[in-house]
């Protein structure tokens, strides 16, 4: 049976024999040149994968270092063995970076894995295995590494009371009730899946967070997930309310001016290192859909931030402010909140402080044209925040692969602070020396036996460490890599799920808001369409986004609208004014277009929606077709699954079509087009 639960880390045996002498021949005389306790990961994940790879036990007391054909260590450790040169290559690879190649030493060669740190050599050794396992090792090749972005983190919106908001895989896997006493092996189990994709961070707690976790008894428990994630080179960052003071510490005020606030962030702050010497930090989100912060006190989000960060600077620890505010009180196009709140307080944070923008400036749509913070501020350090779990995008009913998602928002050009500059690259630049670098991404992982709910979002998560490593990674190299390691490596097989994939998000695009349509959802939960939803505040209904009317449909924000597209560069400005330049993807987002206005394709927008929609729902139908055409390669546990799953997307990409169609018919009163299946 294969419920998936163990990830892509499920090491399978080496079917080419050429690949498997020389694995064998390797793992047969390993020599650690460290005992720490992220060297008892290496080592125990060596073994395993020793087993299940070439069915053979590793014995790591019975060799000796010349022997030895495969040698792990950290630079340091091999500095007797590496040239000046390596030597100075490898360190410049920075702390968790790693080197592998041959060396040689009295005339014997070895195959040599250095880290710079432990963390390091671990992240080397899970590529060595998982090029082992893609059946692309060649130990005649070098290889190193680094991260592009310092801190690569998961953000839980998990719950006290292991609820999870957006949550689509059952519990939180954090088991508050029997910590700090019973540890759910399952902790191991997640910190190992992190370090093998390189994620270093976790913020454990919910963004609307509950003050409580900040107690003592709390910190106990957390510091048995701190203490176990450690070795994986992973810290634990917690979500901190801004209003603790009042509620756990019994004053009148979280005025961030006030002394005795001040005092009581400062003992909190100095108690939790106490027990976590390596604690990350606080991750806020403050005056947003009617979570406590500083405006409560006449103050702004620099210095409620610059506070909370006063207090973690003795430590070392980092303030992740987020950006994404969304409150009542601003009557305006809820797209310019964060640059009206921010930009005026550019130059006025802490350089402890990161501001964690989400890659657009709604949220979380399946497509957004990207947040125009990034590039404006010129002395903060923006952060991205991408959302793995699927709140907008099918949740966990439906096959949506995420990373061209991120992969077209970081590799958009945002003209500033240079004429070159994209949001990856700003996301993977200091703003100076003192400052690090971020993407953190809303974790999709609950207490489902395969993690994530839908198997396929098991790729989600991948594809987030892989993105966060590399933001200039492709997403077909992430697919495929995730195949390999998921379902094996039969190029047929490798090629049809690609096929599944990559085109999943466009599909997903397609059959819920083609062409720059946002926010139809269904009110609240946001599962399946609503672009009728009415009542209460304007920026809670459908209409607010769409403007359907009898003339057209759209969002103006062009000068003659909200004029959100002036946040922009005016590179992007001036082009996206335009209806016939702005790509079409993203045309109803920024235009009240007319029904019979002309697409490139020489139909009328009309026409051309309809067939979008439907096209989304064509395309759910080609991946069953592909799916089903697998039911002999794979496993029935997991092909069943996916199969059930899929029809259950079809059925919603249909929902999804008829309702949408037929709703925006009211409002056109026009045929549908000929080519397409009439909405019943
Ligand atoms: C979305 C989501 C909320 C979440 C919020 C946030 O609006 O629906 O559940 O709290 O984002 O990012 O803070």
């Amino acid at each position: 049976a294969n419920d998936g639960y163990k990830l892509w880390l499920d090491y399978q045996p080496i079917e080419n024999s050429t690949l498997k002498d020389e694995v064998g021949e390797l793992m047969n005389g390993i020599y650690l040149f460290d005992q720490g306790p992220t060297f008892e990961i290496i080592q125990s994940e060596l073994s395993l994968a020793s087993e299940k790879m070439l069915g053979a036990s590793i014995d790591f007391k019975k060799i000796n270092r010349e022997k030895s054909l495969l040698w792990i260590g950290t630079r340091e450790q091999l500095l007797p063995f590496l040239s000046a040169s390596l030597e100075s290559e490898i360190k410049n690879l920075g702390e968790e970076g790693y080197w592998m190649g041959m060396i040689e030493s009295d005339g014997a060669k070895h195959f040599t894995i250095v880290g710079n740190q432990p963390v390091g050599t671990l992240y080397g050794v899970f590529n060595f295995l998982q090029n082992i396992q893609k059946g692309t090792f060649d130990k005649n090749t070098l290889i190193s590494d680094y991260p592009k972005v310092k801190i690569r983190m998961l953000n839980h919106w998990d719950n006290l009371d292991r609820t999870v908001e957006r949550g689509y895989a059952g519990f939180s896997i954090w088991d508050w009730h029997k910590l700090p006493e019973y540890i759910d092996p399952k902790y191991k189990d997640y910190a190992r899946a992190n370090a093998s994709i390189g994620i270093n961070a976790v913020s454990l707690t919910n963004v609307n967070a509950n003050a409580l976790v900040l107690t003592t008894d709390f910190m106990k428990k957390v510091k048995v997930l701190a203490d176990l994630f450690r070795p994986y080179g992973i810290k634990v960052y917690l979500t901190a309310r801004f209003s603790a003071p009042m509620e756990i510490g019994g004053l009148e005020t979280a005025d961030p001016l006030d002394p005795e606030v001040q005092s009581f962030w400062q003992k909190k702050t100095d108690e939790i290192y106490s027990f976590i010497p390596d604690f990350g930090g606080y991750l806020v989100k403050a005056n947003s859909e009617g979570q406590p912060g500083p405006h409560e006190f006449g103050r702004d989000h620099s210095q409620g931030a610059n506070m909370l960060a006063e207090a973690l600077a003795p430590h070392g620890g980092l303030l992740i402010w987020r950006a994404f505010v969304y409150s009542h009180e601003v009557d305006e196009d809820r797209h310019k909140q964060a640059n009206l709140e921010f930009i005026p307080l550019d130059g006025n944070f802490r350089d402890n402080v990161i501001l964690q923008v989400k890659n657009g400036a709604i949220d979380f749509q399946p497509r957004e044209p990207f947040h125009p913070l990034f590039g404006a501020m010129k002395e903060t350090q923006v952060g991205m925040e991408f959302q793995i779990t699927q709140e907008y995008l099918g949740q966990a009913t439906q096959l949506v692969f995420l990373a061209p998602m991120w992969e077209e928002v970081l590799k958009s050009k945002t003209f500033r602070p240079t004429a070159n500059s994209t949001v990856s690259e700003i996301i993977q630049t200091p703003v100076s020396p003192r400052q690090v670098t971020l993407m953190a991404g809303v974790s999709n992982i609950g207490n489902e036996r395969n993690w994530t709910g839908h198997l396929f979002a098991q790729a989600n998560w991948f594809a987030f460490g892989k993105q966060a490593w590399n933001p200039e990674i492709n997403s077909d190299q992430i697919s495929e890599d995730w195949i390999k390691l998921t379902f094996g490596q039969t190029q047929e097989l490798v090629s049809k799920i690609n096929q599944i994939m990559l085109p999943s998000h466009e599909a997903a695009v397609n059959y819920m808001t083609p062409l720059g349509l946002h926010h139809i959802m269904g009110r609240g939960h946001h599962y399946g369409p609503g672009p009728w939803v009415t009542g209460g505040r304007a920026d809670w209904t459908s209409l607010y986004y769409h403007r359907a009317d009898s003339l057209g449909i759209g969002f103006d924000r062009t000068s003659s609208g909200s004029n959100a597209l002036s946040q922009y560069a005016p590179e992007i400005a001036n082009n996206w004014s335009n209806t016939s330049q702005i790509p079409e993807k993203y045309l109803l987002w920024f235009h009240h277009v007319p029904w019979d206005f002309k697409m490139k394709s020489g139909k009328t927008l009309w026409k051309e929606i309809a067939l979008h929609y439907d096209q989304g729902v064509k395309s759910v139908a080609e991946m069953q077709n592909i799916w089903a055409s697998l039911e002999n390669d794979l496993d029935a546990e997991r092909w069943d699954h996916v199969n059930q799953l899929l029809a259950v997307q079809r059925t919603e990409a249909e929902w999804w079509r008829n309702a949408c169609l037929l709703y925006f018919q009211t409002f056109s009163q026009r045929p549908f087009p000929a080519e397409i299946e009439q909405p019943a």
